[in-house]
């Protein structure tokens, strides 16, 4: 099988992560976009909570008006992220589970016991030409609702291959290699995300049916010490040298 291109979506969130924990305007998560892109972002991932605890609805307008890359709007299956995605029809939507008291996306969502309520959503959103991905756990159950549901794309759940060491990450990578050799029997476009860093990004990189990386914290944070353009751009470097492709020129 060959590899296909990989694509790299930087998550800005954690930039008005720490303009909020301030208030006013710095540091501005769209200028962080437009730097991503600069250093060889292929899209720009954007998480709108219900509780706005980063990026704020006035930084979705910014990113759509401002960034020339494709957006990636992660969003609740709520009436009203529904409605904003609608507004805005970003080039994609990942819908993702959300809870209040949660620090960040614990688990994926159950795309399996929330076909009824899912459907219809995923039917707006699809109609009004937006391409929907379902962020869920690397199970094949997961996987055959994903399609059930007629989501065109899922984003595998990488957070617990990342927090995992040894024999437990090994088992771990395995399930979402499995799954991601699943999705493509299932003709679903594969992507993968959370928790990834420089020291675990090339086994899930390596794998030929992943054709996007969603990666966000560790880029923002390891900018505060070597500057955001170079984070990425290293990040890509070892996204590239995983998939044995020649380096993109950013
Ligand atoms: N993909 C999805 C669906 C997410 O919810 C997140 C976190 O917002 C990410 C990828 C990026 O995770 P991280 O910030 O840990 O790199």
């Amino acid at each position: 099988m060959t590899a296909r291109m990989l694509r790299l979506g930087v998550n800005i969130d954690h930039v008005a992560t720490i303009r909020n924990a301030r208030g006013g305007k710095h540091p501005d998560p769209v200028r962080a976009a437009k730097m991503a892109a600069a250093a060889g972002a292929d899209g720009i991932t954007a998480h709108l909570r219900e509780d706005r605890r980063h990026i704020s609805d006035s930084d979705i307008d910014r990113l759509m008006a401002e960034i020339s890359l494709p957006l990636n709007l992660e969003m609740a299956a709520t009436e009203e992220m529904l409605a904003i995605a609608l507004r805005h029809r970003p080039h994609a939507a990942c819908i993702v589970p959300e809870r209040r008291e949660e620090r960040t996306t614990e688990g994926g969502l159950d795309a399996a016991g929330q076909h009824n309520h899912l459907k219809p959503m995923i039917a707006k959103l699809s109609d009004a030409g937006i391409r929907v991905s379902l962020f869920i756990e690397a199970s094949e159950r997961q996987l055959d609702a994903a399609r059930a549901l007629g989501a065109p794309v899922i984003e595998l759940h990488t957070g617990r291959y990342c927090e995992t060491e040894g024999d437990e990450q090994a088992a771990e990578l395995e399930r979402i290699r499995r799954a991601a050799a699943h999705a493509e029997t299932l003709g679903l476009e594969c992507h993968a995300g959370h928790g990834l860093n420089f020291d675990t990004v090339a086994p899930v990189a390596a794998i030929p049916t992943v054709v996007e990386l969603n990666i966000g914290h560790f880029l923002i944070g390891e900018a505060i010490f070597g500057g955001l353009d170079g984070a990425i751009r290293r990040m890509r470097a070892l996204m590239n040298d995983a998939r044995g492709v020649a380096a993109k020129s950013a």
